[in-house]
């Protein structure tokens, strides 16, 4: 009886069932498909920039698919999407075309997010930019406010906060921005926009985020400077960027479902090889050192100026941490997989300070919280965060994605340490950033 099995409903959903017995345990050498941030922006410079952009290990989700038939719509040609070698002929700063339909992001904050800072300084050209039904519910004044006092004119409903929106490219005035969120969207987006404003475009930041868009800038030859002291950073326009060669790493974000699945299934050993291990994006290397996981770096090394390494996990207990402040937006898509953890730990596990998880693809905090608390799980909802009580065995039942990749992925890892069958419905969802999941968790199950 094999643990894992997959069946389609109506309307192109998938179930995910999974059935545990005795003897379950995690083994083999594993790889993880390309880092998502790093695949949006090798599409999106390398489409804005002047000549040829390569790019080896794109990621081949659906959210790196909606960037791509964007920026094809405004007129860049992007080779077909696969592992081994995309080519985008760049258009060059300032030349997109305007389409002559609705952009559509799918999914996609981050598409939808950045490329409003580049729309948005295109004058004379006008857009409208639209989502899916998650999409169109998520936030977007966070960057259309900025940009709005840049100079751009973006409508929306409710006050131009919300998706579809509609964009008549201007040229724009340089702002210093100071984010009231550590947000590398809300960043990546004005620093996009000051690429096409002439002078200098400051954001800083609370905390430091994710910095994949100022070293891809840096690489394509924007003109760019970082205070690490401030959190800030400065772009200087407006500038012309070169095609370049990009090296997409492994995404530590889908690294991070095999090193909790392994930490908690007794008896288990991974290695996850090629992994990002950029230092804006290791938070969950230093929660899951602080919960006692046994995890080790080997054959660390530089690629493309991205640090990668290859991830060797065992199993052991995990015991309680508290996740709060400045780690948080170094590991704010790995928290749901991080309470996964925290239901295995001994102990009262802690996480504050991350309200964004209410507006991520879906509302994490209280999906997460119900999920869990479905199969058995202590888990109490704060308006920030998760205390979860952990040691309580968990028994699989029947769990929903609420159609957000991560939380399908996250309840699979903890349906392999729960008595029984667990099948989670909309488990397709995981798609998005990880499409060979299913595969790759049927690979690494050993029952013996
Ligand atoms: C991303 C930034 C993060 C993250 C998202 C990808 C990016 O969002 O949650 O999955 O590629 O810039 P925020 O910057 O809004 O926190």
């Amino acid at each position: 009886m094999s643990v894992v099995t997959t069946q389609e409903t109506t309307n192109r959903q998938q179930n995910l069932i999974i059935k545990t017995a005795a003897g379950l345990s995690l083994q083999g050498r594993i790889r993880v498909p390309g880092d998502k941030s790093i695949s949006h922006r090798a599409l999106m410079l390398g489409a804005i920039a002047s000549g040829e952009t390569r790019i080896q290990g794109l990621l081949l989700g659906e959210d790196p698919r909606s960037t791509a038939s964007c920026f094809q719509a405004l007129g860049a040609e992007i080779s077909e999407l696969n592992t081994e070698l995309v080519i985008v002929k760049g258009i060059g700063l300032g030349q997109l075309q305007e389409p002559v339909d609705v952009l559509n992001a799918g999914n996609s904050g981050t598409t939808l997010r950045l490329m409003l800072g580049i729309l948005a300084s295109h004058p004379g050209r006008f857009f409208t930019v639209t989502g899916d039904h998650s999409l169109r519910s998520r936030p977007m004044s966070r960057v259309v406010k900025p940009l709005q006092q840049m100079g751009a004119q973006i409508w929306g409903r409710k006050e131009n906060s919300l998706a579809p929106l509609a964009i008549q490219g201007q040229t724009l005035q340089p702002i210093h921005y100071n984010s009231p969120i550590a947000s590398a969207q809300v960043k990546s987006c004005i620093l996009l926009a000051g690429l096409m404003t002439a002078g200098e475009t400051t954001v800083t930041e609370p905390a430091l985020s994710r910095d994949h868009s100022e070293r891809m800038l840096q690489a394509f030859g924007a003109q760019l400077s970082v205070d690490p002291e401030t959190h800030s950073v400065t772009v200087t326009g407006s500038a012309q960027l070169q095609g370049q060669s990009v090296i997409v790493p492994g995404d530590i974000s889908s690294a991070a479902f095999w090193l909790v699945a392994a930490a908690i299934v007794p008896d288990s050993e991974l290695i996850i090889e090629n992994v990002g291990v950029n230092p804006t994006r290791t938070g969950i290397l230093e929660a899951l050192s602080m919960m006692n996981a046994d995890v080790q770096l080997e054959n660390q090394r530089l690629v493309a100026g991205e640090p990668v390494a290859d991830l060797r996990v065992r199993s052991s207990q995990l015991k309680s941490c508290t996740i709060a402040g400045d780690l948080i937006p170094r590991l704010i898509d790995e928290i749901p997989i991080l309470a996964v953890a925290a239901v295995f730990a001994q102990g009262t596990t802690v996480i504050r300070d991350a309200a964004e998880l209410r507006v991520k693809e879906s509302d994490r905090i209280a999906v997460m919280a119900n999920q869990l608390q479905r199969m058995g799980a202590k888990v109490t909802e704060l308006p920030d965060g998760l205390e979860i009580v952990g040691g309580t065995p968990l028994t699989g039942t029947d769990v929903d994605s609420h159609t957000d990749h991560r939380i399908a992925m996250s309840l699979a890892i903890a349906a392999l340490n729960s008595a029984g069958t667990t099948t989670i419905n909309r488990a397709e969802a995981a798609a998005i950033s990880y499409p060979d999941f299913v595969p790759t968790l049927e690979q690494v199950c050993c029952s013996t």
